[in-house]
């Protein structure tokens, strides 16, 4: 199974969307292995963020990113990486699909409420950044053998 790094921005957090998001991805099968509050600081955030280092909104991003703690998960599902994506959005909320998170409660390309892995590369980089080993955990879920086949499961 993959696992993917999900964050509630502080849009999400200051808007009470948390449990609406936890709860649609409980509701699709994918099962919450990490769950924590965390205040991200300069460092992560030059990390996560490094690929946009030399945008204009990067200095914008990280005093957004900074306002209020975030809401940090990782799922597991198979391949839960192209399927959280899916259920987020494209990311300037006025655009993303209806139907999806972004889609039904963001209009900003900004202040999109959600962070999630767009690697699976990414999403082992990223749970580093906010996890330590022993706070991402592995258990049985009766779900499991209901939301997929034997054959997936294997
Ligand atoms: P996300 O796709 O999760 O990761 C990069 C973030 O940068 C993105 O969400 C937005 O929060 C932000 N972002 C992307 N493009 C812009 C933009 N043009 N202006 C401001 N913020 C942006």
């Amino acid at each position: 199974m993959q696992q993917s790094v999900v964050l509630v921005k502080p849009d999400g957090l200051q808007r009470g969307l948390i449990g609406e998001i936890i709860g649609r991805f409980e509701r699709k099968g994918l099962k919450l292995v990490g769950l924590k509050m965390v205040g991200l600081d300069d460092d992560v955030l030059d990390r996560w963020y490094a690929h946009h280092k030399e945008k204009p909104f990067f200095g914008g991003l990280k005093s957004f990113m900074k306002q209020t703690p975030i809401v940090a998960m990782v799922w597991e599902g198979l391949d839960a990486v192209s399927t959280i994506r899916k259920l987020v959005g494209v990311t300037k909320g006025r655009e993303a699909e209806g139907g999806s998170i972004r889609g039904d409660f963001a209009m900003s390309q900004s202040n999109n409420l959600i962070h999630a892995s767009d690697s699976e590369e990414n999403a082992q980089k990223e749970r580093k950044m906010v996890f330590e080993d022993d706070e991402i955990y592995s258990y049985v879920s009766g779900l499991d053998t209901l939301v997929y086949s034997s054959e997936e499961r294997e």
